[in-house]
């Protein structure tokens, strides 16, 4: 995609799975990235990972739970690019219970990082994206908070809470040409999910119309798709990338 060659995307939760194969797809196409994560070491990896294939990058250590970290993190981000294009919220933690058992720790800290640290990183990068009336968002939300998941309230609500957080916004700067958009990953192969057992897997490939997990880049050709000229069009909306797991 040409058009996005040149590009600078900031990415969060990027120094492994989804985050870092989105970083990859999007340096294929000619996006420079700067690659927020808490594990400072494995953001820097995805930055080298990105400096073999030709492109720049920048690895940043940041809780994004933290507004004051976040601001810090983007005054580095434009000292070393002066225009942010494209902003990937994908930086999320699972704490699953049943509800009856859930602390309010693994309440609280699921929907700190999912929904507050989205809100954070968002109003910090679309303040300078305002500026140069550009910009793409797209946050990663879940079909869980969608269809719901026994032992996953917290993510589900803040799943929910992200696809409402991103109709209202996308309302609020389409007047801008910023536009903001949610992806709803389905099963996809990570760390996250790798960790299941089989019994627990082959039920959820049941329920795949498809028959068969996602993978990141999956989720990386949706990203594209919306963060380039294809998608100038389309904001406010939830692309499901499922194998068909919701059918809205
Ligand atoms: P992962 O656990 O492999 O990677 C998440 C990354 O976020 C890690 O590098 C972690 O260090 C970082 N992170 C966590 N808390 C952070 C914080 N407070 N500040 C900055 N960085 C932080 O997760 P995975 O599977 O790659 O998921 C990425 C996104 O996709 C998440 O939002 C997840 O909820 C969503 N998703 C994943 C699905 C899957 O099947 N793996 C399905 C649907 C959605």
């Amino acid at each position: 995609m040409k058009e996005l060659e040149g590009n600078v995307a900031v990415i969060t939760g990027a120094g492994q799975g989804i985050g870092r194969d989105i970083a990859l797809a999007l340096g294929d196409h000619g996006v420079d990235v700067a690659v927020i994560d808490v594990n400072l070491a494995t953001a820097g990896e995805t930055v080298a990972m990105l400096k073999e294939k030709g492109r720049d990058g920048l690895a940043l250590k940041c809780n994004i739970v933290d507004y004051e970290e976040v601001q810090e993190c983007f005054r580095e981000i434009l000292g070393w690019r002066e225009q942010i294009h494209i902003l990937v919220n994908n930086a999320g933690i699972t704490r699953d219970n049943l509800l009856l058992r859930m602390g309010e720790d693994e309440w609280k800290s699921v929907i700190d990082v999912n929904l507050t640290g989205t809100f954070n990183v968002t109003k910090v990068a679309t303040k300078h994206m305002f500026k140069k009336r550009y910009g793409r968002v797209i946050n990663i939300a879940s079909v869980i908070g969608q269809m719901g998941n026994a032992g996953q309230s917290n993510y589900g609500a803040s799943k929910a809470g992200i696809i409402g957080f991103t109709k209202s916004v996308a309302r609020e700067f389409a007047p801008r040409n910023v536009t903001v958009n949610a992806i709803a990953p389905g099963f996809i192969e990570t760390a996250m999910t790798a960790v299941l057992p089989e019994e627990v897997r082959e039920g959820m490939r049941r329920m795949i119309p498809l028959g068969k997990f996602g993978t990141g880049a999956d989720v990386a050709n949706v990203v594209l798709f919306l963060s380039s000229g294809l998608g100038s069009y389309v904001t406010g909306q939830v692309i499901n990338c499922d194998g068909g797991m919701v059918m809205a």
